[in-house]
């Protein structure tokens, strides 16, 4: 699979990075061995995940170092390892080798990776990071909020790909408030246009989910299409990466079938696009 920036048309569905993280954090709720992230990882390639995305984080709080070794030599399909800009990871990404690489912001208090990457403010150390990591063959990706001056950062940093930061939009969409989401949606078209101009591919994550996770009583809905929907939608976008609605759904329909759920929710937001 090649992965440029061209490759997609309007009505190309977005690539799913399916992020394997919370199984791991299951596991590690007991100290063992099971459920295995690895052991997810094959199941979601066979069952059309496009990318395995996962987080090492500093404190190794679901991901582990010997899960990122298992996982390089048992899966074919490409690896989306998002870690920080720190030595250690820098080191461990260049021993590993993933396909793709996606540089976050990390603070060990955080539940989850909160905000955007801070490129501006950091330009020289990023721009480092981003050439090590092209060095060994790696497509960096800057995971970042929608602001005009952190993206012209990204194309400043060499890094060709930047994803976007969905998560203001998914508050939004799980509070039921489509004002919100409409302002969200704006932000990051607008976000979106900046970084095609640039030549950026163009990724977006974090808390997306399906209608059918925003409320256990049937026939109950939010006010809007689902958040998965509504950012498949925008033609700009190439690759999604999705993890916890997404694992959490597997708790009800299991993991092949929430996989599938995704991608059909994927394909038909963006068929339903005006050519
Ligand atoms: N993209 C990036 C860069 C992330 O850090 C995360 C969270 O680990 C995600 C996507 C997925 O977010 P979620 O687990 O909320 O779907």
């Amino acid at each position: 699979m090649t992965f440029s920036a061209t490759h997609l048309t309007t009505h190309d569905a977005p690539l799913l990075g399916v992020n394997i993280d919370h199984v791991a954090t299951v596991r590690n709720a007991r100290g063992g061995r099971f459920p295995d992230p690895v052991a997810a990882a094959i199941l979601a390639a066979e069952a059309g995940a496009d990318i395995i995305t996962f987080h090492l984080r500093e404190d190794r709080r679901h991901i582990r170092d010997d899960d990122v070794v298992r996982l390089k030599a048992s899966i074919a399909t490409p690896l989306n390892f998002e870690a920080a800009v720190t030595d250690e990871m820098l080191d461990i990404i260049e021993r590993t080798r993933p396909e793709h690489v996606c540089l976050v912001p990390e603070r060990r208090q955080e539940i989850t990776t909160e905000g955007g990457l801070d490129v501006v403010g950091q330009l020289p150390r990023v721009t480092d990071a981003c050439a090590r990591l092209a060095a060994v063959g790696a497509r960096v990706s800057l995971f970042i909020g929608a602001d005009p001056a952190q993206i012209e950062a990204v194309a400043q940093a060499g890094a060709p790909c930047v994803e976007l930061h969905t998560g203001a939009l998914a508050n939004a969409w799980w509070a039921g408030d489509a004002t919100g989401v409409q302002a969200e949606l704006q932000r990051l078209q607008a976000g979106l246009k900046l970084a095609q101009s640039l030549g950026l591919r163009t990724h977006a994550g974090h808390g997306l989910s399906l209608n059918e996770s925003w409320s256990a009583t049937p026939g109950v809905a939010p006010p809007t299409a689902s958040s998965t929907a509504l950012v498949a939608a925008l033609p700009a976008i190439t690759e999604l990466h999705i993890g916890h609605a997404l694992i959490g759904h597997a708790l009800f329909v299991g993991l092949k079938q929430a996989i599938a759920d995704y991608k059909a929710e994927i394909v038909r937001a963006r068929r339903a696009v005006p050519a």
